[in-house]
């Protein structure tokens, strides 16, 4: 006979599960949106990037009009927002009437609405269903973007001023002007480069940069003048790859897919049984222009500067986390402000390494040499991997000699901190603590 008591752990880590559910429904249920909701307000411009959410509209203008007046109003008050109308598609459809303003902000002034994905999808069910299909791949992908940003520890400790640029790039999911922008939608803008460059570029993610930089980019230079950019993104329309070619097989609107490597911020196996799935439809997207064997080795030759790259990281992680054991980092955890929504790190503080420890903690309120490592990790480390996957050989080189140089002086930290540490230091607990910049910060975030 089993003891009764045993039933008591069972008991206890079911009501610790109902615990946490609610404890999440909670946290969602503030002002703002996401895992921190309530600890962050919107301003009214989140009404354009969150329109479902948050889009309130002004009550300035009185009045239900048809299209031709909402057209003549507004040819005086934002005449480009007319004439790119005017151009597009939408006002001359093939077999239908003109899909106007009231069409997607309805026609009563005082309750307009800025459209979502599901205002699109009304007429456009294939687009929106395969956007919505995205969530079967979990992260990183267009339709989670949103979440994936506000639910960001960063996202809530930052100032409103830096996080408003946030929402805007993650706004590729809660609204479908992204790449082929208001009001003229137009297909043949987004399957050109620029439509994506907004967003995809700078040192986490230098799309841009590394794709300009590689043989495609440049034919796509040389030839964007004479291309004919109103087909269709498949096999034979194009003589050179753009963005949504590759990553927008056939046109369809997923771009989750295919990648393997995950932004670069992890070690995969890139072999396991769904890496081989996905690895399999990049070789086709490849051999619409090139040889089979041609496609495989150069992703292959990507998986190898990855490896490369990876026993850097992984050896400079090695090293600090050996540090943390030895207690030599300096200001410590305790010793240095909290990470601000983090509150294990206030009752159990503790320097946190590497992916797995918690990203945005491992890059704000850290010592010297942690944030080396941060930038070691997200700058030379995911700026090598996108010039190996986009074909871009001078940025390989001179990622990894960034990381080469960058683990090397990671090491001389590291023999300092530790001959430093044989000598008793200032606690520098009072300075970082309190004091005017902690204090400055925690009022404006
Ligand atoms: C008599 C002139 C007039 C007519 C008719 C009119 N608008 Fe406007 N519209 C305005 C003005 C003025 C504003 C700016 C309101 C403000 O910012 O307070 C505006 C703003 C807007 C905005 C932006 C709202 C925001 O929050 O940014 C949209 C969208 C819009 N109008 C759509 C329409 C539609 C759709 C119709 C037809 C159903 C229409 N308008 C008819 C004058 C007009
Ligand atoms: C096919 C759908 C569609 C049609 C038709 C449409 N709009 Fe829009 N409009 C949008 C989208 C999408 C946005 C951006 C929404 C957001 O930022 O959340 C927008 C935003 C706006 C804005 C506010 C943003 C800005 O740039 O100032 C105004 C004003 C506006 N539309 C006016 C009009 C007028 C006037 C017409 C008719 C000539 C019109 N729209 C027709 C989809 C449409
Ligand atoms: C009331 C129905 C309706 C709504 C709502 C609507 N569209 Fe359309 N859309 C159409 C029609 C009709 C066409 C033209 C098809 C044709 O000409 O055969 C079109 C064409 C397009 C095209 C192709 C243009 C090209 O260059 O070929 C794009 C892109 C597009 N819409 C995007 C959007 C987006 C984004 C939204 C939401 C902001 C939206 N549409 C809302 C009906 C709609
Ligand atoms: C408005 C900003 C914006 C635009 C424009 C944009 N993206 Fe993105 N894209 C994002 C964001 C933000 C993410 C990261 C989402 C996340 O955090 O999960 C992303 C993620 C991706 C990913 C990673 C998906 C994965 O599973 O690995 C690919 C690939 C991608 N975008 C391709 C494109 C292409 C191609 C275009 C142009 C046709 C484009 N994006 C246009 C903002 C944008
Ligand atoms: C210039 C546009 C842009 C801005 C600004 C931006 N992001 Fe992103 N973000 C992206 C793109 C693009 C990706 C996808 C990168 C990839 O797949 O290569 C991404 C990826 C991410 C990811 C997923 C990768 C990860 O770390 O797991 C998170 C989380 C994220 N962003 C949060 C934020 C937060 C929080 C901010 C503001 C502090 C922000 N982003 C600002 C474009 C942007
Ligand atoms: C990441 C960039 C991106 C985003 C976000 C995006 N589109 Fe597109 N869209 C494209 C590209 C690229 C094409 C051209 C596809 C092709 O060549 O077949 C396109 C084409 C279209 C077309 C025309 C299709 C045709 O066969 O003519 C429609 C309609 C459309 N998109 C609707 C939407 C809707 C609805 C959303 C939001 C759910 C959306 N798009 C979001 C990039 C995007
Ligand atoms: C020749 C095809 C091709 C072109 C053109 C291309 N890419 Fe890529 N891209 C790739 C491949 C291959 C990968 C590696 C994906 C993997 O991990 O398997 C990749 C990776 C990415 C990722 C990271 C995905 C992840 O989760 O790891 C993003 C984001 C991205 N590309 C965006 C872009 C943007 C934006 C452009 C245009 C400026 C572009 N790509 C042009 C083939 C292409
Ligand atoms: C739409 C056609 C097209 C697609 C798709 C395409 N490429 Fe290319 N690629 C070209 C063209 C054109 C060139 C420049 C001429 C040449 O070198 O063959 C090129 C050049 C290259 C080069 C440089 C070759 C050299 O000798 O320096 C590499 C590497 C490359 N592609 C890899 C890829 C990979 C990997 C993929 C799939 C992820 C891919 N390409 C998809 C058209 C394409």
């Amino acid at each position: 006979m089993r003891p009764r008591w045993l039933l008591i752990p069972v008991l206890l880590s079911l009501a610790g599960i109902a615990a946490g559910m609610a404890w999440v429904d909670w946290s969602k249920g503030g002002a703002g949106s996401g895992l921190y909701s309530r600890e962050w307000q919107p301003d009214p411009v989140q009404g354009y990037w969150d329109p479902e959410r948050f889009y309130q509209p002004a009550k300035t203008v009185e009045g239900v009009y048809p299209a031709a007046e909402c057209i003549a109003c507004h040819e005086a008050l934002t005449p480009g927002i007319v004439a790119d109308w005017r151009d597009s598609r939408h006002s001359k459809p093939a077999n239908r009437a003109p899909v106007a303003c009231p069409d997607c902000h309805g026609a009563d002034h005082q309750k307009l609405r800025m459209p979502t994905p599901q205002v699109c999808g009304e007429c456009h069910g294939v687009q929106k269903e395969a956007f919505n299909s995205e969530k079967h791949y979990g992260f990183p992908s267009h339709v989670l973007a949103m979440e994936r940003a506000t639910d960001s520890k960063h996202f809530v400790d930052k100032p409103k001023g830096e996080t408003t640029a946030c929402v805007q790039c993650h706004s590729v999911a809660t609204k479908c002007d992204s790449c082929h922008t208001r009001h003229r939608f137009d297909a043949a803008e987004a399957r050109r480069p620029e439509a994506c460059t907004t967003c995809h570029s700078g040192p986490p993610h230098p799309d841009d940069e590394t794709y300009y930089a590689s043989a495609h980019g440049k034919r796509y230079l040389a030839d964007a003048q004479k291309t004919d950019w109103s087909k269709p993104l498949k096999k034979g329309n194009y003589l050179t790859p753009t963005c949504a070619y590759c990553h927008m097989r056939n046109g369809q609107h997923v771009v989750a897919d295919k990648s393997i490597w995950q932004f670069g911020l992890r070690q995969v196996n890139p072999n396991n049984a769904e890496n081989k799935v996905k690895r399999e439809r990049w070789v086709e997207v490849c051999m619409d222009c090139h040889d089979e064997e041609f496609s495989r080795r150069q992703l292959t030759d990507m998986d190898r500067e990855r490896a490369l790259a990876w026993q850097g990281l992984n050896r400079t992680e090695r090293l600090l986390r050996e540090l943390r054991s030895e207690k030599v980092l300096y200001p410590a955890a305790g010793q240095r402000p909290p990470y601000p929504t983090d509150w294990m790190d206030r009752m159990f503080p503790k320097e946190r390494i590497g992916f797995f420890e918690g990203q945005a903690s491992s890059f704000y309120n850290v010592s010297p040499i942690e944030r080396d490592y941060f930038e070691m990790w997200y700058f030379a480390n995911l700026g090598s991997y996108k010039a190996a996957a986009h074909g871009a050989p001078q940025l390989v080189q001179q990622g990894h000699a960034a990381l080469a140089q960058a683990e090397k002086s990671i090491a001389a930290e590291a023999a300092q901190l530790r001959d430093k540490a044989r000598t008793p230091r200032p606690d520098p607990k009072a300075l970082w603590l309190g004091g005017e910049y902690t204090t400055h910060n925690k009022e404006h975030n």
